[in-house]
């Protein structure tokens, strides 16, 4: 996730562009850049870091120009450094551009291009667009032609935005799978992942759609297709203030953290085979040599580390230990021959995951991280990373990142197991085949939102609440719990469905709600039994099933492993309109922060 901004008008678009970028910072800032018009050549500024960074050289720079594209990045391929920082140039700079998304065939295009004589001076999938456009100039000496054949080779998710020195005032962009939208003034346009780039110049905006292609300059916008037909889009009004724009419209970042989860998982599993196959290259002969698995983690990603062992155990039959990281680091593990230890992280920064890893290399274990921030200590630390893609998480809770970190792992899970021959190929395939249709899954999940608040809305005064599941429904037991004390500061507290008879029932009374999490399959029926004896005892249930049941929060129905990845979106719903109803400062919690990266 990286945020693009644009401008082509009469006026110096230096303050909109750098103001439009520190908008978007939301969306990455590991680092940025702008490249602009003058004199006919285009002048490339970039910094790492911050916006406020590139603001600094701006000013000393004395940019003044009334055609620019700026980019805020959050590294995807490639480190966070000067070469890998938006926009890139061909081999010569009369083209720039900046992009969001992953071009999934770069390796394929670059090895074309430098037959071809392109030189790449970074590490990134984005400098290849430059280097197609580039090419087709050659052919076409038309930006417009050039830039919509280029596109037209592109796969995998974009958007971009490019200028052409040789047509000042002219910019090109294209869209699919990645946010983009066009701001129209009078005399002047705008482009940008999200419209709080662009709000205080304008309210009236287009949402660009997946395969429209754009072009725009100080005398009007043009949308086609790639065949090159003409295409009309509807232009809406904004209403929102700037503030919750930035939100996406969303009163706060979880919300519109909670519902980025279809893309997050989409992007997410977009990169896993190339993750997989290349990174952590499970060939047959490697994931034979594993005998099991150490899996560490913290809060949130401690729970993605509990599922993770019922797949591996199930799916890849060999064996897991999971333990929370700041228990690990203290323990006289006797570390076995032969296992790997996975390592669990959002930030890639976690002080006591960190540790707890560095322990298991020094007594010579491999290890393979799950991290969403490239480059990140741990990440760099691991032997492997399988990177989840979900674009910075803001708030303090986590959402998206747990789900994306077990969608990873359930492809882990399902590619050792076919290395490994516990999975034949169409077993596998199978289960992959379910596991893609996840995005289409959670966006369904997502409908239980009304239903979901008008639960919290009756339970949001109670003083404490118990989460029950088993099997995979456990770790998400206790995630829901997690999740709910961390922003509503209410006792939660999440149990294995068995043990309940074994001291929570005592808790258990009609100021308890009973959360209780119960797919479709072998503990279906265990769970229904923990309902009644709860019910007893005069407990507001409430059911979260994909089975047909009323008065329940049915969910869509999938095989059981994939329960946990969909379940999770109504008990970050319900915990967020707790929260909210309680008036609780939700994306920054009392006492919590987002990386902790002291003991
Ligand atoms: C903090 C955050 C949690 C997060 C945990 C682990 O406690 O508040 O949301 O789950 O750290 O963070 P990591 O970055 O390692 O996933």
């Amino acid at each position: 996730m990286c945020g693009i901004a644009a401008y082509t008008g009469k006026k110096n678009g230096n303050t909109v562009i750098l103001n439009g970028l520190k908008k978007l910072e939301y969306r990455g800032y590991d680092s940025a850049g702008i490249a602009y018009l003058q004199n006919a050549s285009i002048n490339i500024l970039k910094s790492v870091g911050k916006v406020e960074n590139l603001k600094e050289l701006a000013l000393k720079d004395k940019v003044n120009s009334f055609c620019i594209i700026g980019h805020t990045r959050w590294a995807t391929h490639g480190k966070p450094s000067q070469e890998n920082s938006h926009p890139h140039t061909g081999n010569k700079s009369e083209i720039a551009l900046v992009h969001n998304g992953i071009i999934e065939n770069y390796l394929e295009l670059k090895q074309r291009l430098a037959a071809k004589g392109h030189k790449f001076k970074s590490e990134t999938d984005s400098e290849v667009a430059a280097h197609l456009i580039e090419e087709y100039l050659k052919k076409t000496k038309n930006f417009e032609a050039a830039f919509t054949s280029a596109v037209k080779h592109l796969k995998g998710a974009y958007a971009i935005t490019a200028m052409y020195s040789k047509e000042p005032g002219v910019l090109m962009a294209a869209k699919k799978q990645s946010p983009l939208v066009l701001g129209i003034a009078e005399d002047e346009y705008f482009l940008a992942s999200d419209v709080p780039a662009f709000l205080e110049y304008t309210r009236k905006v287009i949402f660009l759609e997946d395969g429209d292609i754009i072009k725009i300059s100080p005398t009007g916008y043009k949308i086609t297709n790639a065949q090159g037909g003409n295409i009309k889009r509807k232009i809406s009004f904004i209403n929102w203030d700037s503030a919750s724009a930035q939100k996406g419209g969303y009163k706060h970042f979880m919300l519109k953290e909670i519902f980025d989860q279809p893309q997050a998982v989409e992007d997410t599993l977009r990169t896993l085979p190339l993750n997989i196959e290349k990174s952590f290259s499970i060939t047959p002969a490697r994931a034979k040599k594993i005998k099991g698995f150490y899996i560490i983690a913290c809060g949130t990603a401690y729970h993605a580390a509990l599922a993770a062992k019922y797949w591996i155990e199930s799916i890849a039959k060999l064996p897991a230990e999971v333990e929370t990281a700041s228990e690990f680091r203290y323990r006289d593990v006797n570390f076995q021959k032969d296992w790997v230890l996975a390592a669990i992280s959002q930030s890639g920064e976690t002080a006591d995951t960190l540790s707890a890893l560095i322990k298991a290399k020094k007594a010579g274990v491999k290890v393979l991280s799950v991290c969403n921030v490239l480059g990140s200590t741990i990440a760099r630390e691991s032997d492997f990373t399988v990177y989840t893609h979900c674009g910075p998480e803001i708030s303090v809770a986590s959402t998206k990142a747990f789900t994306a970190q077990l969608t990873a792992l359930y492809s882990l899970a399902i590619n050792l197991a076919a290395a490994r021959g516990a999975l034949s190929k169409k077993e596998a395939a199978s289960l992959y085949k379910e596991l893609y249709r996840l995005p289409a899954l959670m966006t369904q999940a997502l409908k239980t939102r009304e239903q979901i608040r008008k639960i919290a809305k009756k339970a949001y005064k109670k003083p404490s609440f118990i989460f029950l599941g088993r099997n995979t429904g456990y770790p998400l037991a206790l995630e829901g719990a997690l999740k709910l004390k961390e922003i509503s500061y209410l006792h939660a507290e999440g149990f294995a469905g068995g043990e309940i008879k074994h001291g929570p029932i005592a808790l258990i009374d009609a100021a308890t709600p009973v959360i209780t999490l119960m797919p479709a399959g072998k503990t279906y029926d265990k769970m229904l039994n923990s309902c009644r004896e709860v019910e007893a005892r005069g407990a507001d249930l409430i059911m979260i099933t994909n089975e047909c049941l009323s008065n329940a929060i049915v969910l869509p129905k999938t095989g059981e492993n994939l329960f946990p990845i969909i379940a999770a979106v109504p008990l970050q719903l319900f915990a967020y309109y707790i929260a909210d109803l309680r008036g609780r400062e939700i994306d920054r919690p009392r006492n919590l922060a987002k990386s902790v990266t002291v003991e």
